[in-house]
């Protein structure tokens, strides 16, 4: 596996790998890499001849600079994970790298980025937009893997690559669950043992307005039965949830056979917040 840290030193080994023929595959990740990360790298292996994994905190999507400060940074063990998977490249940059002058581009989504995440993490999407056409540009990748597990990232992501016309395909992959249905996610190391054990209600929580919505109960029915759900918990918060269009992320009322509908929630497990999503049928 081969490690760079310096974009001037990755195009040059790209460019000779992509004149030879080869595809390039691409997983953007901030590192503190787990099973869903894996998903990623794997369905990249699958379709590509060289996949490249890039390890970044970036700064620019943080709106809150205790969360940036307390992102987990496990390099080593990340380094190990994406060797033992046969990842063939991994980019690691530091700030100066990425951003060699303050940013003065932003990016503005409206309207998929002023609702749930976006809503409450401002500046959030235009962070995140602008780290990822970087890498875009760096990296030239024919396809660019992206979790389900970050809906409205992805969705965010494929306007982006949609309107400015990069040439490369986004390719999705599905939300990987620890076995009791918690999504797999950074932010769980930051969980104490209590906490992990609370934060389940999440998936619990989907999974009973799944079957709610389904049977053609009230979307503010819902809402509440979440919301008491989630909060049962000592140490659990619920900061949203919304029923969207997957496309459009509009916020819809009712599920109709055949809709397109996606339940989005975010809670506070502690100090952690994290997030989670589910497609109704
Ligand atoms: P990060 O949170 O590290 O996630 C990297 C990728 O892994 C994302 O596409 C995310 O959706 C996916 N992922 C995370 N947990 C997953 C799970 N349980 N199942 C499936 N996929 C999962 O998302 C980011 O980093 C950043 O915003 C980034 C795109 C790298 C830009 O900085």
């Amino acid at each position: 596996m081969k490690i760079f840290k310096e974009i001037a030193l990755l195009r040059t080994f790209l460019g000779e790998i992509r004149s030879a023929g080869n595809t390039v595959g691409l997983v953007p990740t901030m590192g503190a890499l787990h099973r869903g990360h894996m998903a990623l790298i794997q369905a990249s292996k699958k379709a590509n001849s060289i996949t490249v994994a890039t390890i970044y905190v970036n700064p620019t999507q943080f709106n809150n600079a205790s969360d940036l400060d307390k992102y987990p940074r496990t390099l080593d063990s990340d380094l190990a994970m994406l060797d033992k998977h046969n990842c063939d490249v991994v980019f690691c940059p530091t700030n100066a790298e990425m951003y060699e002058k303050e940013s003065i581009v932003r990016f503005d989504f409206h309207p998929l980025d002023n609702v749930m995440e976006g809503k409450f993490r401002p500046g959030h999407f235009s962070g995140v937009a602008l780290v990822v056409s970087k890498l875009f540009n760096i990296v030239e990748p024919d396809i660019a893997y992206f979790g389900q597990k970050d809906w409205q990232q992805m969705a965010v992501i494929m306007r982006l690559v949609d309107e400015l016309k990069f040439n490369l395909i986004i390719s999705s992959v599905p939300i990987v669950r620890e076995p009791d249905g918690l999504a797999m996610s950074s932010r769980n190391r930051r969980l104490t043992p209590e906490l992990r054990t609370q934060a389940v209600c999440i998936y619990q929580a989907l999974n009973l307005a799944k079957r709610d919505l389904e049977k053609g109960m009230s979307l503010e029915a819902v809402k509440k039965s979440v919301k008491e759900t989630v909060e049962r918990q000592p140490d659990m918060k619920l900061e949203y949830f919304e029923l969207a269009d997957r496309l459009n992320l509009t916020s819809v009322n009712t599920v109709k056979n055949g809709s397109q509908a996606i339940m989005c929630i975010a809670a506070f497990a502690g100090e952690v917040r994290l997030i989670d999503n589910m497609f109704l049928d």
